[in-house]
């Protein structure tokens, strides 16, 4: 069978397909959604073609305006692979492109690069520094995978010997990104910035990561740390430096630093929190006057694990679900069978379940059977749902907490952020059905990746900002609270 190459703009990746290969059964795979599962109602899934041509049908025709199509633009859902084609992806845009107007800088010669070391994702991008704008962006699968998917399995790897060769590795997969955007515009780097959290940082800079393996989790002070391209063994010339910026403390990295410097938290006057909803679901509440953050242990439940028909959001699984007429209806990543549950559709589950009634106050099963249909076979079982529990209750055990040791109630927080690629999929309503979070659905933004927007704030502005919002907050150890038991125990219930 004929082959064909599709190449992907901003990603660079490029993925070799058979002929007629349906562009929805490729993409989904590069984390691209398609929100009406592929209907072409939503107009969700555009792709704007840089090279090539793509077969368009006359109902294809109809779902895309003149101008989008003359510029270009299709419909993944709708759109086959019949010859080499180059595509640039509208989501990636918004997802890593589109934040680069959103901050006010000072505007200053050369080029720098903001680069956010994720525990899955590492994403990269090349800044003008004289306009602000996002010339290029990489992103690659983090390699440390190899070592284990989440963070705890991270830290064991390097207490087991492992963590000289994650160094050299992560180094390398930077610098690998990073050559790469240099290759593309071929212009001079004056400076790079990374954030992460702080495992991430540690096996970056080879400093010793066990005292995240065990309580009380007390890092050293790292402080903001310079390298060199050449002692990180890279080949290409950096005019300045290369900057790891300040962790805050223990689990909370200089990705949430970051965060709170694109929420501009710190200069406000009013209440604001910030959530990063993950296995370690990272939370920071305060304004211009103080602020507190911690880290709370929300497992890994919203990455669809630990669940009996979990999965990552790869095709197959169910995204989202939502009821109509009474039923329950699901939108299946890939348009193919549902094959199991991740863990946006986790929260939609549970919301709609209690909306039906199908499940009590405490998470239990009001038919008193095991398990739950969803959809096409797809079930959720009293522990699932006891796991989904455990998670929301950390989380909002971690907001009641935070707001009550600067004696504010939720009420009082006039807008909650939500960071990362997981937030942004979510449904807010459900997620405050649920009761994770205790805030009105109008106070609540997706923010998509704050720790990217901090990061290239700081190619502008370096230390200055940073020493404000350190000497502002205060780091709470959430189990270290008299009441943290009765309160989490309490925020299980619906
Ligand atoms: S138009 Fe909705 S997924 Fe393509």
């Amino acid at each position: 069978m004929k082959e064909h190459l599709i190449r992907l703009h901003p990603l660079g990746k490029e993925i070799q397909v058979n002929h007629q290969t349906p562009l929805i059964d490729v993409l989904h795979e590069y984390g691209i959604e398609f929100p009406c599962g592929g209907k072409g109602t939503c107009g969700k899934c555009k792709v704007k073609l840089l090279d090539g041509s793509i077969d368009v049908t006359d109902f294809h025709r109809k779902k895309i305006t003149e101008k989008e199509y003359e510029t270009g633009w299709r419909l993944a859902c709708l759109s086959h692979c019949t010859g080499d084609i180059t595509l640039e992806v509208d989501q990636f845009n918004h997802l890593i492109l589109a934040d680069e107007s959103e901050y006010e800088y000072v505007p200053q010669s050369g080029y720098g690069i903001a680069v956010d070391l994720g525990t899955t994702t590492l994403v990269a991008q090349l800044v003008d520094l004289s306009t602000a704008k996002v010339l290029a962006a990489e992103t690659m699968l983090n390699p440390q995978v190899k070592y284990g998917a989440d963070l705890i399995s991270r830290i064991q790897a390097c207490v087991d010997g492992l963590e000289s060769e994650m160094t050299q590795s992560i180094r390398q997969a930077v610098g690998q990104m990073i050559g790469k955007l240099i290759g593309k515009h071929d212009v001079p780097v004056k400076k790079i910035v990374i954030v992460g959290n702080t495992a991430m940082q540690l096996i970056f800079s080879g400093d010793d990561v066990s005292p995240l393996a065990a309580y009380p989790f007390r890092i050293k002070d790292v402080g903001e740390q310079s390298f060199s391209g050449s002692e990180l063994n890279w080949d290409f010339q950096i005019l300045e430096k290369v900057q790891f910026f300040p962790p805050i403390e223990s689990f909370v990295g200089s990705d949430i630093l970051a965060g709170i410097v694109a929420t501009g938290i710190y200069k406000k006057d009013n209440y604001v929190a910030l959530v990063d909803l993950g296995t370690n679901g990272e939370i920071v509440i305060g304004n211009k006057h103080q602020m507190v953050c911690a880290s709370t242990a929300a497992g890994p439940a919203f990455e669809g694990a630990n669940i009996s028909m979990g999965m990552r959001a790869v095709t197959g699984a169910i995204s989202s679900l939502h009821i109509e007429d009474g039923q329950i209806h699901a939108d299946v990543i890939g348009k193919t069978s549902a094959k199991g549950i991740c863990g946006s559709a986790l929260i939609d589950a549970i919301a709609i379940l209690r909306r039906l009634e199908r499940l009590g106050q405490f998470g239990e099963i009001q038919s008193g059977e095991e398990k739950i249909n969803l959809f096409e076979g797809v079930k959720l079982s009293q522990k699932d749902i006891h796991e989904f529990q455990l998670a929301k209750a950390a989380i909002a055990a971690g907001l009641s907490i935070l707001a009550s040791s600067i004696s504010i109630n939720m009420s009082d927080i006039d807008e909650l952020y939500i960071a990362g690629g997981f937030g942004s999929y979510i449904n807010v309503e459900h997620v405050i059905e649920t009761g994770m979070l205790e805030v009105e659905a109008k106070k609540v933004h997706k923010m998509g990746n704050t720790a990217l927007i901090g990061a290239k704030i700081f190619l502008f502005n370096e230390t200055n900002v940073v020493s404000e919002v350190l000497s502002k907050i205060r780091h709470i150890n959430l189990e270290g609270d008299p009441n943290f038991m009765d309160i989490y125990v309490e925020k299980m219930q619906f």
